[in-house]
């Protein structure tokens, strides 16, 4: 038989390509439709086989299974060095590694090989004491009242002469707007003013182009690629710049040449930053991060679910408001800290699609798990937000559900959820440090928003995620945007 010739390395790849092909088979023809199983643990490839056909819906795929297997999966990626992977979503496991044996558990050098790229050596890429050092500056930062009022006073501005103006003409045109696209833009404009002092003004009628939005996106999905890869392959995709590693690297030069560019206006503007210093950690760590841009998923879920935009709108009617030279109403970011039901509908729709989906981190030494499991060198934990949301052993039967009732409490107050259970913000002492900054700013976009105007979905436009490590949607949102007229 003409196999039987074959050298070892042929006869390996020969053994690959059959088994990709009976995963193909049994995925593709077999299998569909069917209810989440745990994959197939194939000889030499373990199971990378179910990881490269499950990519383009990661999340989704990881949920299924956390839930067949109560919240805890070991993942082998067989032969592939680097590719044992513990997959939890346990929040008994999530306080052990972010809290009580926090140490033990730094986001690893494999974090720092994967994130180099885009991140740099800033707070969002480092441990031990150079992370420390950095969050201890950032804390300072964030915390300081001028920077509070000027993240408020900043977002009541880009609402009032961006974000509104644009919806107002394009209710007005009656064209479909993708309103991801509008939100990204309205959280990169605000972001950089606040990082560099210079804002590019993304957001305006004409939608210009943003060669570094482009580049980011391509950076997101190449790091991914980076997460589902053995290291040896895309350290040696690096070397040969091929495929998501040219891409990265390209993706890279734009993002440099942007904070280079802005940098240098910024200079040749000489304006005085009274407000806020000039801070390359802030840089680093929230421009290259678009999760904020993350209220598009808000309106999406308000379209499929009006009864709570009805309350939202209820709840706004008692706020004192100004008006625009347009007549549109416009809050102060001040008073919209006291409604509880729109605080409940914004962590909500957090919890049930957290900008950043998943959490890694390295272990250390040896370390029994809540669940069990021995955690060992090598191993890489992954941390599943996005899976924890859907668990109904964590949030209840109606777990898949938009309720933003579940945040309030019999007395009407907000009720106090966990942050080990509601992971969203991170727990422990790596917890988000612009948590109340980022309710800030989408409160002053869902209010001025959702009062002024309402949106339709386009009909057939099919929401599927990105291949990204941020939550967003392939496709866009593709909507016709309305004016209302509250009375
Ligand atoms: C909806 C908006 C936001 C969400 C969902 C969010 C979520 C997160 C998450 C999950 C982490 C942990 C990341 C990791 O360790 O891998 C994090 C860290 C962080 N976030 Fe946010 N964030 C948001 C907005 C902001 C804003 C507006 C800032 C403002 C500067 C900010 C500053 C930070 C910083 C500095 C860290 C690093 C903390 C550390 O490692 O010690 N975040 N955030």
């Amino acid at each position: 038989m003409a196999w039987l010739s074959l050298s070892p390395p042929e006869l390996l790849f020969f053994i690959c390509c059959i088994h990709l092909f009976i995963y193909y088979f049994r995925y593709f023809v077999s299998s569909k439709h069917k209810q989440p199983t745990v994959p197939v643990c194939w000889p030499v490839v373990g199971m990378m086989p179910a990881l490269i056909f499950n990519i383009h819906d990661l999340h989704a795929w990881a949920t299924g299974i956390l839930q067949v297997t109560g919240c805890n999966f070991f993942f082998s990626g067989g032969w592939f060095p680097g590719m044992k992977l513990f997959g939890t979503c346990d929040p008994l496991n999530i306080q052990h590694i972010f809290t009580s044996n926090f140490k033990n558990y730094p986001k690893g050098e494999e974090f720092t090989d994967i994130f180099d790229i885009v991140l740099g050596d800033g707070i969002f890429n480092s441990d031990g004491d150079v992370w420390r050092t950095q969050r201890v500056k950032m804390q300072q930062l964030i915390t300081h009242s001028c920077f509070h009022a000027y993240v408020a006073k900043s977002s009541r501005d880009k609402v009032e002469k961006a974000l509104l103006p644009f919806l107002a003409h394009a209710a007005k045109q009656g064209h479909a707007i993708d309103l991801q696209d509008v939100c990204l833009r309205f959280t990169f404009d605000i972001a950089t003013k606040l990082v560099f002092g210079v804002d590019p003004n993304s957001l305006s009628i004409g939608l210009p182009t943003v060669p570094f939005a482009r580049a980011m996106d391509d950076a997101m999905a190449s790091v991914l690629f980076r997460h589902a890869m053995p290291v040896v392959i895309w350290k040696l995709l690096q070397k040969l710049n091929l495929g998501t590693e040219k891409k990265l690297a390209n993706a890279r030069k734009v993002i440099d040449r942007f904070v280079e560019e802005t940098i240098e206006k910024r200079r040749a503007e000489k304006k005085e930053t009274k407000q806020i210093e000039y801070c390359p950690d802030l840089l680093s760590s929230y421009i290259d991060d678009s999760e904020t841009g993350q209220v598009d998923k808000f309106f999406w879920l308000l379209m499929q679910n009006p009864h709570v935009e009805e309350k939202i709108l209820g709840e706004l009617k008692s706020v004192p408001k100004s008006f625009t030279s347009d007549g549109m109403a416009i809050f102060n970011p001040e008073e919209l800290t006291k409604l509880v039901y729109l605080h409940a509908a914004l962590s909500e729709a957090l919890r049930l699609y957290p900008p950043v989906p998943f959490e890694h981190k390295g272990v250390v030494k040896d370390d029994m798990l809540p669940s069990g499991f021995l955690a060992t060198p090598g191993v890489k934990i992954l941390i599943s937000t996005y899976s924890m949301a859907r668990m109904e052993g964590v949030w209840g039967k109606d777990c898949s559900e938009f309720k933003p009732e579940r945040w309030i409490s019999d007395n009407g107050k907000l009720k106090y959820e966990p942050s080990y259970k509601f992971l969203s913000f991170n727990t422990g002492p790596r917890t988000c440090l612009g948590k109340n900054m980022a309710f800030t700013q989408m409160k002053a976009a869902v209010a001025a928003v959702v009062y002024n105007f309402y949106f339709e979905v386009v009909e057939g436009h099919v929401i599927t995620p990105k291949i990204s490590i941020i939550l967003q949607m392939k496709n866009g949102l593709m909507v016709k945007v309305k004016q209302r007229n509250v009375v």
